[in-house]
């Protein structure tokens, strides 16, 4: 299967008057690939590059060597972005808007017409269970209903590619079973699911592969299976992955 989502070599060095030591290197030549239909957990300890490599895919950093494509497009090229939504770490949107305003706000980004907006609008808002409060300011909307409220706009253009970043961060378990369950029904669809995350349950019931990254390197990639392995659990596995000796007493 052809990748619609590639990173070859990928290296990021930051560079800033805030970094003392001068440079930060984020990602070390990072190679990763992942095909049509499939969801992908992108894992991970923080800092391990997780959201480096999602902002280099969305053009917000650029790669200070190696290269990344999107349906086969380099990402230096805007036009690669265009069948992808996009739901970043945090989200700041206009709080005074309500749900609909916001998806229509975005509607018009993408240039859908008034009639593609009154269709697909509706729709969105009922995959993500926001009917209800879709003429309430997100403001008065929980973390989880603003993190759906977020999915919804990423899907807006009717993408082929989402990339995810920690889509259920600092939800509960409900807040999370229900963008799992969307997550689902994306794949059904036929979308592809390129998503970070540290709740490794979540990422064993959800992916189809996953990837860890530790320090900028890619350790291990594969099936859940492949990468939990010998261990009892994907949870383990990453523990031993990035070096982590328990203590015995655990
Ligand atoms: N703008 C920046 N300037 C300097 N260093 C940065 C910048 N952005 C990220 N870094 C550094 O690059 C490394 C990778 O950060 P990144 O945000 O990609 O990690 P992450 O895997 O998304 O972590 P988390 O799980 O905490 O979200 C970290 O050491 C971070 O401090
Ligand atoms: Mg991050």
């Amino acid at each position: 299967m052809t990748p619609i989502l590639q990173t070859q070599k990928l290296r990021v060095e930051y560079r800033s008057r805030e970094l003392r030591q001068g440079t930060k290197i984020a990602l070390h030549g990072l190679d990763l690939e992942v095909c049509a239909g499939e969801v992908f957990g992108f894992l991970g300890p923080n800092g391990a590059g997780k959201t480096t490599t999602m902002n280099v895919l969305l053009g917000f950093v650029p790669p200070t060597s190696g290269s990344a494509s999107l349906f086969g497009i380099d990402v230096r090229q805007p036009i690669s972005r265009q069948r992808i939504g996009y739901l970043p770490e945090l989200t700041y949107y206009y709080k005074f808007l309500t749900a609909e305003e916001l998806l229509r706000f975005y509607g018009k980004i993408f240039g859908l017409t008034r009639a593609e907006m009154d269709k697909r609008i509706p729709e969105l808002l009922k995959l993500v269970e926001l009917e209800h409060a879709a003429n309430r300011p997100i403001k008065s909307y929980s973390k989880g209903m603003q993190q759906r409220a977020g999915l919804a706009q990423a899907l807006i253009n009717n993408p082929d590619l989402l990339v995810l970043d920690e889509p259920t961060s600092g939800l509960d378990p409900l807040g999370r079973m229900k963008v799992r369950e969307i997550i689902q029904r994306l794949k059904n669809d036929g979308k592809t699911v390129f998503f970070s995350s540290h709740e490794l349950g979540e990422v064993e019931s959800v992916c189809d592969r996953v990837a860890i990254v530790h320090q900028g390197e890619l350790k291990a990639v594969g099936s859940v299976s492949e990468v939990t392995g010998r261990h009892t659990s994907l949870e383990k596995a990453f523990l031993e992955i990035i070096g982590f000796q328990s203590s015995p007493t655990l």
